[in-house]
């Protein structure tokens, strides 16, 4: 097949990143016999300094009429001054609301081979198999009224966190539907005994279970499932979140894997390119040395494949690749071992073979 894949490198070792997926992609392409083409686009810092807008009008169009987009990370300590006004991260966040990306799924499946390389006990770690279902264009990142204003002598700044029905169902369905093909199983976290949004969350995702008698549905506060993430971890199957607690959780996740480094995501609307991206950041004291973990990135392609493509069985060869390279004992930094960016990725794309 032929395919259209838009490339945001963004700031930090996001290129080096996105490069690795590329050259693994070329790489998969050769093997099974398909063309993808490769467009390159701003976002993030590098577009700040370079057009004064963390998305320029023209990334946007370019992955509204791609395939499927592919994101390094935006984002580090040059842009990060509280007082500017413009931010590599507003980059992102248009982005997911411009392509209508309101699920974003984060799988935490730990390699056998790195249990030692997580600070829990690998123990705890046998049988983990989570998939967190983020809510993404809603609740308190996008809540409106937002800003600062001035009370008596002193500043205040205020957010907004607000839910529609529509707006949990939806991203409801999609983990309900998710957890049919897995151990059927959806928790749902929310803060349902101090926020009225949760407890409209609840209610929503309660009738959502309902038209899906399979699976079983769970309803467990944010603070005590940040517990039971690091106490048994294995005890659930897929997670379905909020916005804000989706993004603090599935950081906490990333640890039982060893490193954030090895963690893909994608981000799905209801039709239309998605969004993929490692859940790691720009990592800014890394950035330009290769010495960025490539595997988030390439999983994050994976996802792109099986998702955006249809293309399931290239998708198993790829992940296949990346869990050969690291059974063969390939490790970056990151993972206690001494490979670059470079040497890590020929090692995953030597590896890639048809079914
Ligand atoms: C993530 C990131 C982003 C988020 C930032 C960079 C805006 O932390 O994808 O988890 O908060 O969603
Ligand atoms: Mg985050």
């Amino acid at each position: 097949m032929e395919a259209k894949i838009v490339l945001l490198p963004g700031d930090g070792i996001g290129p080096e990143v996105v490069n690795a997926a590329c050259q693994a992609l070329e790489t998969l392409a050769g093997v099974f016999g398909h063309r993808f083409h490769f467009e390159e686009h701003l976002i993030g810092g590098c577009a700040l300094d370079q057009q004064g807008d963390p998305l320029p009008p023209a990334s946007l169009q370019a992955c509204r009429r791609a395939d499927a987009v592919l994101l390094g990370a935006v984002g580090g300590p040059r842009w990060a001054d509280p007082q500017a006004e413009l931010r590599p991260e507003q980059g992102l966040l248009a982005l997911r609301k411009g392509l209508g990306l309101f699920a974003n799924l984060r799988p935490v499946r730990p390699f056998p081979q790195l249990l030692q390389a997580s600070p829990l006990r690998p123990e705890r770690l046998q049988g983990v198999d989570l998939l967190i279902v983020r809510e993404l264009t809603g609740g308190i990142y996008f809540g409106q009224p937002r800003g600062r204003d001035q009370s008596g002598d002193e500043e205040q700044a205020f957010d907004t966190m607000r839910y529609s029905e529509s707006e949990v169902r939806r991203v409801a369905r999609l983990a309900f539907s998710l957890a049919r093909s897995r151990r059927h199983k959806v928790t749902s976290v929310d803060k349902a005994n101090v926020l009225e949004t949760s407890r409209l969350w609840r209610q929503v995702v309660e009738t959502v279970a309902a038209e899906f008698p399979q699976v079983a549905l769970e309803h467990q506060l944010v603070d005590s499932a940040a517990m039971r993430l690091i106490l048994e971890p294995a005890s659930m199957d897929v997670l379905l979140t909020a916005n804000l607690f989706g993004d603090i959780l599935s950081d906490e996740a990333a640890v039982l894997t060893g490193s954030i480094g090895m963690l893909p995501s994608a981000s799905l609307g209801e039709d239309g390119p998605g969004l993929y991206e490692p859940i790691h950041g720009s990592a800014p004291d890394i950035a330009g040395q290769g010495l960025a973990n490539p595997c988030g990135a390439i999983l994050s392609a994976a996802m792109l494949l099986r998702h955006s493509l249809g293309l399931a069985a290239e998708a198993d060869a790829l992940e296949a690749a990346v869990a050969a390279a690291v059974a063969a004992g390939a490790r970056t930094r990151d993972l206690g071992g001494t490979l670059s960016t470079s040497a890590m990725t020929s090692a995953i794309c030597k590896r890639i073979q048809p079914g």
